[in-house]
């Protein structure tokens, strides 16, 4: 297990207090007595594979900051120039378990928030330029070195490079520089501008927290509503009077109809489901098949028995949410699962950790519902029992 060590013995919760989604913050020997799971040759080999998001940014290529994105083959590796490239895998952690292992050392902001470990392989000068992010980022330097060039200007309205399909800032004063070295961290909130130049071959991994915009939230609360609101609820007038001018809207009119929409947009219990849908949505090249031949509760539960442990499927999410009257809601890749409030030691340990122990998991199942979440949960896909793997 990976401990992250914050600087001049800051606790994590002065870090939370004062640098989270606030200001950055450089972390040296933040993590020590590790050794990274990755050689670069296991990073391009993924890179190769299908349904793996990759992309090279190559600076002096066909353009001055040349896009490529994956799969690749052993070709297009074999034709890169000697220096100044950069390969880039996003959510390695779901491929690899050791990586996935390094998450907890983050463990101190919620799993909700996280997105993915993104992992970058640059030779020489290698990267992708000076650019801002609207994530919040932990840059943990892996291997070799890497200088890191940040800017706390306003970047929120600043002009791209033109005509390239990577968003480098056409202008970048840095304000501060650092060279990392193998455990050190820097963490970056969003809108802070950087640019981080290998320094000789280097590795970087990228801890990155999902801030979703206001547009996808509004779009997604609005489709959640829409698959919510019967269709025989329709407009109804309050009780009319004679206008003096039949072209008029009344205010009491406009009123209602924002009253109406507001009893389902400002609905406290549905905000709350869909928020936890939403943010445990897995992206689209990351969803989980459910199973071909679903068992039944009875089939799963003598499967737990024969098994001595259960693990959570890489690529999902799951977390929960305390409801009124100690009920509980469960969310898993997108989907809630409304429960009572005895369920919650096994919500609870369903989303503390990724692997359990059956026979922890059969203490459980006498209580009513839970042998059918589980049923559920493994016929989704979500769950698979040690063999499965
Ligand atoms: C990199 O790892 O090369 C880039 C990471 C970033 O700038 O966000
Ligand atoms: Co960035």
């Amino acid at each position: 297990m990976v401990d992250i060590i914050f600087p001049d013995k800051m606790t994590p919760r002065e870090f939370l207090d004062h640098y989270w989604q606030k200001q950055p913050l450089l972390m040296r020997n933040a993590i020590q007595d590790y050794q990274f799971p990755l050689v670069p040759e296991e990073l391009a080999g993924l890179a190769c594979e299908e349904g793996v998001e990759s992309r090279l940014v190559i600076e002096h290529g066909e353009t001055p900051w040349e896009l490529k994105h994956g799969p690749f083959s052993d070709q297009t590796f074999a034709r890169l120039p000697e220096d100044h490239w950069t390969l880039l895998v996003q959510d390695v952690d779901k491929y690899i378990s050791d990586v996935a292992d390094l998450r907890n050392a983050f463990r101190f902001i919620p799993d909700w928030r996280a997105d993915d470990i993104m992992i970058s392989y640059a030779e020489d000068g290698g990267s992708v330029g000076p650019h801002t992010d609207t994530y919040d980022v932990f840059l943990i330097q892996a291997n070799g070195k890497r200088r890191w060039q940040i800017s706390t200007n306003n970047h929120s309205n600043a002009e791209l490079l033109p005509d390239l399909s990577v968003r480098v800032l056409k202008e970048f004063v840095p304000t501060q520089e650092w060279t990392l070295e193998p455990g050190d961290i820097l963490y970056l909130p969003p809108g802070v501008a950087h640019w981080g130049i290998a320094e000789g071959p280097c590795m970087t991994y990228s801890m990155g927290y999902r801030a979703p915009s206001m547009q996808e939230m509004v779009d997604d609360f609005s489709q959640f509503l829409l698959d919510r609101i019967p269709d025989r609820l329709h407009y109804m007038d309050p009780p009319l009077s004679l206008q003096s001018n039949p072209g008029e809207i009344l205010e009491t009119n406009s009123e209602l109809a924002a009253r109406n929409l507001n009893s389902w947009l400002c609905n406290p219990d549905l905000q709350a489901e869909w928020f936890g849908c939403f943010v445990t949505q897995v992206k689209e090249h990351l969803s989980i098949d459910p199973l071909d031949n679903p068992l039944s509760k009875e089939e799963v539960g003598a499967l737990l028995m024969e098994q001595d442990e259960l693990v959570r499927h890489p690529f999902s999410r799951f977390a929960f949410a305390r409801g009124g009257n100690g009920s509980i809601l469960f969310f898993a890749c997108g989907e809630s699962y409304p429960l009572q409030a005895h369920q919650q030691p096994l919500v609870e340990a369903l989303c503390k950790d990724n692997l359990w122990q059956a026979e922890e998991i059969l203490k459980m199942i006498n209580f009513s519902g839970n042998l059918e979440l589980l049923t559920k949960l493994y016929n989704s896909g979500y769950l698979l029992i040690a063999d499965d793997e």
